[in-house]
């Protein structure tokens, strides 16, 4: 089976065809169909293959997602070649110099920016929903002393749904929006748990009297034994990059929210399976991995060593925080984080930060080497964020627990937008299977 030109037209130009249809022909049969050219509001068309199986007897072959749109939204749009991101239509960099987490969180969830009451209503209601069940708290006893935060956190996410069934219908609408609020509320709260159990410390309850980050940071810092004051610098960096990875469209730990989601699972399995998907190097640990590659390397005179390891496919070791699916150009994310740490690093005193300087240095040398330009590979968001993390006093196993709170605004603005759509189906991949044919069972007395 060939695509080809309707009319002469080259193939690849769809937006060339007037009648937006795309023509397929099966050279063995010579059958051939019509599929439709979909156009969103902005970005590449797609073509709709819902007819194929049926017309044509054949799936699509794409490992990786690389030519699949999974499905439609009206969340987030990236356009990679330009570094384009904007959250339901607002450029990010607009929101990172206005905006708050909190009204990003809104905005994903809502699709509208909100006016002055209904943001102090949203603010109001997380701020009152930061507290966990204890029974929930005296979980984080049974973990093994040095489990890695992620842990901790799926498995808790995952154990709510024991927790709060009085409001888990997903086919009810106020349940749905109540689910949000606690989540987005409660996810510091376990974080912070997390961290005081992986740091032997007493936890320390939710103040409902600060701002999102204010209350994050004095639940990882406080001790019940002195007070603590947060530094209002610090929260508002941290402010900012919740706000930068606050969604991502589909990427692979919301598609699997999106996918465990769509088997009816309640929704606190659904975010679980995401806070899963996202604890792996290609994805939301590559800032924790960046560090340990900054520190492995060491100083700047060891990078080109270093380099001709990451060109070298045998040694499987890849530049952390470099190369992404989508964005071919540069990361607009990454542009932000990296000025924003040297802001952040300038007030706080500590320009002299070695390890800025090494990826400042390693940035620079990747950015002309060849390997890297043919292949397109950019510093991504995770480049510099560790950095700013360990800046403000962020413990290296808890970075990619930082960016599952924020990620947790877009996971459950997909999932509510999955299952509002009466048309939403069970995601349900198909296969090319490349196993045995069929054979018949041999006794294990007769097998040689
Ligand atoms: N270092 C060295 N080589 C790389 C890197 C890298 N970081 N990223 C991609 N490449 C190379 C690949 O080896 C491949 O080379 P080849 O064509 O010679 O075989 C080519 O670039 C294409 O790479 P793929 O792995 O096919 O690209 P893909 O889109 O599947 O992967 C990914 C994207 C996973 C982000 C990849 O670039 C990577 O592993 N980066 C490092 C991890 C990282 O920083 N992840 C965070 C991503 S952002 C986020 O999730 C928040």
């Amino acid at each position: 089976m060939q695509p080809c030109c309707r009319d002469g037209v080259n193939h690849n130009d769809l937006r060339a065809m007037a009648n937006k249809k795309f023509e397929l022909k099966d050279p063995s049969s010579g059958k051939t169909s019509e599929l439709l050219v979909r156009s969103g509001t902005i970005g590449p068309d797609v073509v709709d293959i819902g007819s194929l199986t049926k017309d044509h007897g054949v799936f699509t072959f794409d490992p990786g997602f690389m030519a699949t749109a999974s499905t439609e939204s009206k969340i987030t749009y990236i356009d990679g070649d330009q570094g384009v991101l904007l959250y339901r239509g607002y450029p990010i960099e607009q929101l990172a110099a206005q905006s708050s987490f909190i009204e990003v969180a809104y905005l994903l969830n809502n699709g509208e920016l909100p006016n002055p009451k209904r943001l102090a209503d949203f603010s109001v209601s997380i701020q009152r929903h930061t507290m966990i069940n204890e029974s929930l708290l005296r979980m984080y006893n049974g973990f093994h002393y040095d489990a890695h935060p992620m842990a901790m956190v799926s498995a808790i996410v995952a154990s709510m749904s024991a927790f709060y069934h009085d409001s888990m219908d997903i086919n009810n609408p106020r349940h749905r929006e109540i689910f949000m609020h606690r989540i987005i509320a409660k996810l510091p709260t376990i974080a912070a748990a997390a961290y005081k159990r992986s740091v032997g410390q007493p936890f320390i309850y939710p103040r409902n009297d600060f701002d999102y980050c204010s209350n994050l940071l004095h639940m990882y810092y406080a001790v019940p034994c002195e007070p603590y004051h947060v530094d209002p610098l610090a929260a508002q960096a941290l402010d900012l990059l919740l706000i930068l990875h606050a969604d991502h469209e589909q990427n692979a730990s919301t598609s699997t929210v999106r996918l465990a989601g769509s088997t009816g699972a309640n929704p606190y399995a659904a975010i679980s399976a995401g806070v899963s998907a996202l604890w792996g190097p290609a994805h939301g640990g590559a800032n924790e991995a960046v560090l340990e590659m900054l520190e492995e390397i060491g100083n700047v005179d060891n990078i080109p060593k270093f380099l001709v390891q990451v060109k070298d496919k045998q040694s499987h070791v890849r530049l952390m925080g470099f190369g992404h699916r989508v964005y071919k150009n540069f990361d607009p994310r990454a542009k932000i984080i990296r000025d924003m740490c040297y802001r952040v690093l300038a007030k706080m005193g500590r320009t002299d930060n070695p390890l800025l300087e090494l990826a400042q240095r390693l940035e620079e040398i990747a950015l002309k080497d060849d390997y890297f330009i043919s292949r397109k590979l950019y510093p991504n968001v995770d480049f510099y964020s560790g950095i700013i993390y360990s800046a403000l006093g962020i413990p290296r196993s808890m970075f990619t627990v930082m960016f599952a709170i924020a990620r947790t605004a877009g996971w459950v603005a997909h999932w509510q937008e999955m299952i509002s759509d009466p048309a939403y189906k069970i995601g349900r991949p198909r296969q090319l299977y490349t196993g045995a044919v069929k054979r018949d069972y041999v006794p294990i007395g007769k097998r040689g």
